[in-house]
């Protein structure tokens, strides 16, 4: 059992923390912000994130998890202080530091013996050096310390399956012994885990992250081309993801990326790189077609019905992904805008980011279900994929639209079959009104003929 201090209740601070409770910790974590602890103490959650609240609620009850807004309680006689405070972007795109040196300090003037700090927040290439700086001339009674990084891989809406599944650890530090026991903390989790220096560890979230919004960029240009010259892109990425040097995760066309990280952490890349003297054009095309993206469902909807002007539109899905109430970076907000600056009422559902929506999007109508949103409707536009509009009562969506139109954003719906129905549907990338490919499973061989494996 290891004493650890969580710095920052957000997702990565509250999931890494209660993560950490369960596999036998004594975890306290800090948040400046009273009302969130005031809330988690009462066993309320500040976000939605399925799983969470259980977990949560037994680890307090068995001891091992408690919430402070106090640094001095927090650090106490913590072995390991884990800063998990937000980066958000400055107005070139860079990650302000503010939180993290805040965090730095008020570690620096309540540490009373030595401490390792474990940064998980995603910040700039060279902030450990930052922080290590700020520890060391701030420091009561020369305490020792080392800084790690252990940047965070976790994704929201499953993120206590990839605490506890985590595909690898990062851990980058000058000192070799100080990441060695932050290993230790991982070692139940049985991942590989990877030691390096603090900047390459720094880098490598950020290189991840870029990766996969790559990703999605790429793909939503094919789904572009696909459309001009006919061809499927879901089938596309089905082909391209068999083999095995391309996979097929994160090669879903749609409406683009959003939420807290990609957007945010490909921007900060491309202001490090350009005030570094690099030429980040790759970056730049990335976040240039992600933001298309949203463009396109004005676009399409303009081809269907003309001018938008008065015209209802129901918008399915408000969080930036399914199976969260996280609206940073929806993509339903901008869509929302526009529509609105087009001069169209817009009214919208989602089944749980409705509460946190209402704020940001006062303009917009909410609804209490995709039927109410279908009744009287111009367009329904699928921007987030939750589960439940896969399998709504289409015939019942139809009969209550004025038109039937559907701009499904996340392609969630088969062409053909809503065309047969009577809508008019539009994809993202999709050729429509064609059969869907067969993809026919390897046989497998039972070793009596020599080409077992192979259909004939
Ligand atoms: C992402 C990373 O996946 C995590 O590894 C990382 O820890 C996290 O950022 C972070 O830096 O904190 P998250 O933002 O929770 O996690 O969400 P993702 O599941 O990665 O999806 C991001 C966005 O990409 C969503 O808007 C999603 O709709 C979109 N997406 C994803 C696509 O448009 N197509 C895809 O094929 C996959």
């Amino acid at each position: 059992m290891k004493k650890i201090c969580i710095i920052g209740v957000g997702y990565v601070g509250l999931v890494t923390g209660t993560g950490f409770a369960d596999l036998g910790n004594r975890v306290v974590c800090v948040d400046l912000i009273e009302e969130k602890i005031e809330k988690l103490r009462s066993g309320a959650m500040p976000i939605y994130e399925p799983g969470l609240e259980e977990m949560v609620q037994r680890n307090v009850q068995a001891g091992r998890l408690s919430f402070t807004t106090s640094y001095e309680e927090g650090l106490g006689e913590a072995e390991f202080a884990f800063v998990a405070v937000g980066t958000p972007s400055g107005e070139e795109g860079q990650a302000e530091l503010n939180y993290v040196r805040m965090a730095a300090r008020s570690i620096a003037d309540n540490m009373k013996d030595s401490l390792i700090i474990v940064n998980k927040s995603t910040v700039p290439i060279g902030t450990g050096d930052t922080v290590a700086e700020i520890i060391r001339n701030h420091r009561a009674n020369d305490c020792e310390f080392s800084v790690v990084s252990n940047p965070e891989f976790l994704r929201e809406g499953s993120a206590i399956a990839d605490f506890m599944n985590p595909d690898r650890i990062v851990l980058g530090s000058t000192d070799r012994k100080a990441a060695e026991r932050v290993a230790q903390l991982y070692l139940p989790l049985r991942a590989p885990i990877i030691i390096t220096d603090l900047r390459t560890a720094e880098m490598i979230k950020y290189a991840s992250n870029a990766f996969l919004a790559s990703r999605i960029s790429f793909i939503n240009e094919i789904a572009s081309i696909c459309e001009e010259l006919g061809a499927d892109i879901k089938e596309v990425a089905a082909g391209m993801g068999y083999d095995k040097r391309i996979g097929h995760a994160f090669l879903d066309a749609g409406l683009g990326f959003g939420g807290s990280c990609f957007p945010k952490d490909v921007r900060a890349l491309a202001h490090m790189a350009s005030v570094h003297g690099c030429h980040p054009q790759l970056l730049r095309a990335v976040l240039d077609i992600n933001h298309d993206q949203r463009l396109k469902v004005i676009r399409k909807l303009r081809d269907i019905l003309g001018a938008l002007e008065g015209k209802i539109i129901g918008l399915l899905g408000l969080a930036f992904k399914p199976n969260t109430d996280d609206m940073r970076e929806a993509p339903s907000v901008e869509i929302a805008h526009l529509l609105k600056a087009e001069g169209a009422h817009v009214r919208a559902y989602d089944p749980v980011a409705m509460e946190v929506a209402r704020p940001i999007l006062p303009e917009v109508t909410l609804c209490d279900s995709p039927y109410s949103l279908a009744e009287g409707s111009d367009a329904i536009v699928v921007v987030t994929e939750w589960n439940e509009f896969k399998h709504l009562d289409l015939a019942r969506i139809k009969a209550l639209m004025r038109e039937a139109v559907v701009i499904d954003g996340r392609n969630i719906y088969d062409p053909a079959q809503l065309c047969e129905m009577g809508f008019a549907y539009q994809g993202i990338g999709r050729a429509v009104g064609r059969r869907t490919a067969q993809i026919i499973p390897p046989l497998v061989g039972d070793g009596t003929e020599g080409d077992a494996g192979h259909p004939s």
